[in-house]
């Protein structure tokens, strides 16, 4: 059993129901159980529509499960109020999607404020942050970019200096190189890893790439609803 204070976040008993047409339900998640420890790097792999996207918006509360609970250091998440649970998202887990989500009409630094701002901090602390966040993903000469500016790569590295911008314990990632070509994909991964192993961080990341996977500390495989391997990575 691992120490309780390793700990970082704990699933117990996931499930979750979509309904579908006539009166059927889908059922995607069939009972998970997960124990992440802190500073770890975990992927997440399995087949097309087995669910990695879905537990992973539970795992950083983006979405609530049908049943079972998720606690991140010791707290409930699920039992938070909604104040509560948009503190969490906006300022203990840090997402980065497939595809960047960055807003259109705000420059690269104004993007990488923007959590800084929702969580009351100062515009100039804020752009201070940002700024130095962008020089850490290599972008210091784009600030002033808009997201159709930027390359692929580019934007995906804006969108994870974002994630960072509020210094999540957590930073949980889906397929953020789906979209990139072989050397931006490399590239993203090594900053990934990089910003995890210096900082302390913890990554949760979901990928189709199993060369990437296996320079996780932990590979995760779902399939048909449950967890049908959980193993460290032995180099
Ligand atoms: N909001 C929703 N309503 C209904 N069904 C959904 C919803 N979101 C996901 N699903 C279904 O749940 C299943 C799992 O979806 P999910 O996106 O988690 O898969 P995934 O493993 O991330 O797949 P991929 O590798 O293609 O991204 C799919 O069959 C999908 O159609
Ligand atoms: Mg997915």
């Amino acid at each position: 059993m691992v120490e309780e204070q390793k700990i970082i976040l704990s699933a117990r008993g996931i499930h979750k129901h979509y309904p579908m047409a006539r009166g059927q339900t889908l059922h995607v998640l069939k009972g998970i159980d997960l124990d992440i420890r802190r500073g770890e790097i975990v992927a997440i792999v399995g087949p097309s529509g087995v669910g990695k996207s879905t537990l992973l918006h539970i795992l950083g509360a983006l979405d609530r499960p049908t049943a079972g609970t998720v606690s991140v250091d010791g707290v409930d998440v699920f039992s938070m109020d909604n104040g509560q649970l948009a503190a969490f998202r906006n300022r203990t887990a840090g997402f980065v999607f497939q595809f960047h989500h960055l807003l259109p009409e705000f420059t690269a630094l104004e993007n990488v404020m923007m959590p800084a701002l929702i969580a009351g901090v100062d515009r100039k602390r804020a752009e201070k942050r940002a700024l130095q966040l962008l020089e850490q993903v290599g972008l210091s000469d784009r600030a002033g970019h808009r997201p159709n500016e930027l390359s692929g790569g580019e934007q995906q590295r804006v969108a994870v200096a974002r994630a960072l911008t509020n210094s999540p314990k957590l930073l949980l990632a889906d397929e953020p190189s789906g979209n990139l070509d072989a050397q931006a994909s490399k590239h993203l991964h090594e900053l990934l890893w990089d910003l995890v192993r210096k900082e302390g961080r913890t990554l949760i990341i979901v990928t189709h790439n199993l060369d990437l996977a296996k320079t996780a500390d932990r590979v995760i495989e779902l399939w048909d609803g449950r967890i049908k391997s959980d193993k460290e990575v032995v180099l």
